[in-house]
């Protein structure tokens, strides 16, 4: 592999170390936070494990990304993501939602993708691992949304939607060429890397067939979340 193929598959690595990070961090803080309100639900037990599970992720991502050549920088703060004019409950709800039902949603699929495309095999083993946790992680997003549906009117979330999608697509997603060929498409996926054309598509196809039919199911309307992706796949 070239250079530049070797830096970007060590970037993307390095990248999905960081996130996995992040996700240790917010799963533990927010698997605490939810004990405090709702000390009889799975849920805070089932995001322990799921930090756990993303510990041991952000390792496996970053021995790969070293392997390609890109060191891992230090770790950032563990931002809450929620706006500030929700409560404290309807925050974590926010922070579940986006964190689990929409970007571990996202992560299924994208994996899947991966797995779909001949893969070498260390990269395989670490993809297939992510891959049956990552399952979970998105089911445990749906299983609070709907521990919560059953006690308070959740449709307040419809209007925030829009800005969870925005916090979880990089700038550009929506823009730009596809720039690569089909060469270097076939080697980007060999070593884990989404191309560019790719991740769009899969990151369209989940939110349409998944991420709003699921929200759609709590009376969570999906109308501003579409007007989102139109307005971003026209431009
Ligand atoms: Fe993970
Ligand atoms: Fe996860």
């Amino acid at each position: 592999m070239n250079d530049e193929m070797r830096r970007r598959a060590g970037e993307a690595w390095a990248f999905r170390a960081r996130v996995e990070r992040d996700a240790e961090r917010r799963f533990a803080r927010l698997s605490a936070a939810i004990s405090a309100f709702d000390p009889d639900s799975p849920v805070p037990g089932l995001l322990r494990r799921a930090a756990e599970d993303e510990h041991r992720h952000a390792g496996l991502c970053a021995e790969l990304s070293l392997s390609y050549g890109q060191p891992i920088d230090g770790l950032t703060d563990d931002p809450m993501i929620a706006p500030r004019s929700l409560g404290p409950r309807q925050a974590v709800l926010y922070e579940v939602v986006a964190a689990c039902c929409i970007t571990e949603t996202e992560s299924v699929s994208t994996l899947a993708t991966l797995l779909a495309a001949e893969v070498e095999p260390p990269v395989e083993r670490v993809l297939r691992e992510i891959a049956r946790d990552e399952v979970v992680h998105g089911r445990i997003g749906w299983a609070h949304l709907a521990r919560e549906a059953a006690l308070h009117d959740v449709s307040f979330l419809s209007a925030w939607i829009p800005s969870m999608l925005s916090g979880t697509v990089d700038d550009g997603l929506f823009s730009g060429a596809d720039a690569e060929s089909e060469t270097e498409t076939d080697e980007l996926l060999r070593h884990g890397v989404l191309p560019h054309s790719r991740k769009r598509e899969t990151f369209v196809r989940t939110l349409e067939e998944v991420v709003f039919p699921g929200l759609e199911k709590f009376d969570i309307d999906a109308a501003p979340a579409r007007g989102w992706l139109a307005a971003r796949r026209s431009s």
